[in-house]
């Protein structure tokens, strides 16, 4: 599977060195459908990384395909800003119908610009601005986007240093078991909220992710996650759940702090709520934090109409029943058990994995292997990315909509792919 330097070499010549995702798979794809993406050779790869958690219905979903075809070929608004259109309500309306409705939930929605960190943005300017208070606590490992605001509650210390200016007005505090369950859970954030010598500001909000996508695989326990949500209450401090790569079914339910029995006074949506891979995110907060005026935080791209429809096409097709959940739960028990088997075999490795839903991740003793796992698996046709700040772990982000036999596919190609780096 080699490819021939001609074919790569615009993206070497001319596209930034910041690239990164094409230096790890050196394929120039051309194709795709469902969980399946071909190269222009012919070559075909099994896809368990879903865009990053942007394409959990796969590639080009017939159904979501279908509706945004007849509404281009209908000559369908495209670009409206934030008018009111038909493509609007009927998304509107059936995030009500299937999401909002049936979990309680009166969040109001927000469009910011099309991308999660731009629901980041929203997210933090409007604690602030409900709260009057500038500081935001945030979670050792946390990942929330590359725009300033957003990196400031990132862990990342590479990516921060790219800021180039001071980062902010942000407190990082230690997520789940980070202190190896060693310190009780909240003890160091507690006493330093009550201690007026502590030099931590009242903090406007809390930003947490439940399960770190990029920061490492790692899953708060729902208790943990309903200790955080009472100390909000207490504290009088916001709690904003970042559901960016965890929601849209990603853990099983709809959105990922439902199994901990929690409502966030904020949540961002973003990556699979347009359902195409297009470009759509969602700041939803409780009515009574709507205290934006109109037009005071604005944007050109917050009417990405075309995403509207698809978004609205998954939801009926998705997430009308309780089915989507019940697969994504059985499809997550068959990787386990499938990753419960590759650990047994290399214990010597000191193999451990990690994970809910359709998200898991596989570290070792020895930091490096992982990036060495993800390069024999693209080698042998399977897509895999890493997560942690150290690239030390191997993560699986299938698609929900991959079958049992995909899955058991990808599957026994990471187990080979262990094998034959161990
Ligand atoms: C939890 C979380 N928040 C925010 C973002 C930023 O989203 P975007 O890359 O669309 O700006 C990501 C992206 O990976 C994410 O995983």
């Amino acid at each position: 599977m080699t490819i021939t330097p001609p074919a790569l070499s615009v993206f070497e010549t001319l596209e930034s060195e910041v690239r990164s995702y094409c230096r790890s798979w050196p394929a120039v794809f051309d194709h795709a459908q469902g969980a399946r993406l071909t190269d222009e050779d012919g070559h075909t790869y099994l896809d368990f990384f879903a865009g990053a958690g942007s394409l959990n219905y796969g590639h080009n979903n017939p159904v979501l395909k279908r509706a945004l075809i007849d509404y281009i070929e209908r000559d369908g608004i495209t670009h409206g800003l934030d008018m009111a259109t038909t493509a609007k309500r009927a998304f509107l309306e059936s995030f009500q119908n299937n999401v909002l409705r049936p979990r309680d939930l009166p969040y109001k929605v927000m469009f910011p610009g099309p991308t999660g960190t731009n629901a980041v943005e929203a997210a933090l300017k409007l604690a602030r601005k409900v709260k009057g208070r500038e500081s935001i606590v945030s979670f050792t490992n946390a990942f929330h986007g590359m725009s300033l605001g957003s990196l400031a509650v990132t862990g990342n210390a590479f990516k921060r240093a790219g800021a180039g200016i001071p980062l902010v007005h942000g407190t990082p505090m230690p997520f789940d078991n980070y202190l190896d369950g060693r310190v009780p859970d909240f003890l160091w954030f507690e006493r330093l909220l009550e201690d007026q010598g502590s030099g931590l500001n009242q903090p406007a909000a809390v930003i947490v992710e439940t399960v770190q996508g990029e920061g490492g695989i790692n899953v708060a326990r729902p208790e943990w996650l309903r200790a955080l949500s009472d100390l909000c209450h207490r504290r009088d401090m916001l709690l904003i759940v970042d559901d960016i790569q965890m929601g849209c079914g990603r853990t099983g339910a709809f959105f990922s702090f439902e199994e901990a029995g929690i409502a966030p006074d904020i949540v961002t949506l973003s990556k699979s709520i347009s359902g195409y891979g297009l470009p759509m995110s969602l700041c939803l907060f409780k009515p009574e934090l709507d205290i934006w005026g109109p037009g005071e935080h604005n944007g050109t791209f917050r009417g990405n109409n075309p995403a509207f429809v698809t978004a609205a096409a998954a939801l009926d097709a998705y997430w009308a029943d309780g089915q989507m959940e019940k697969q994504t739960l059985a499809r997550g028990e068959q990787i386990e058990q499938a990753l419960l088997a590759i650990c047994h075999e290399h214990a010597r490795l000191g193999a451990q994995f990690r994970g809910r839903g359709l998200v898991w991740g596989m570290e070792f003793t020895d930091k490096s292997r992982a990036v060495a796992v993800c390069a024999r698996a693209f080698e042998l046709g399977l897509l895999l990315e890493t997560s942690g700040p150290r690239s030390e772990v191997v993560k699986l982000l299938p698609p929900l909509t991959v079958t049992p036999e995909e899955l058991d596919e990808g599957l026994r190609t990471l187990a080979r792919a262990v094998r034959e780096t161990a």
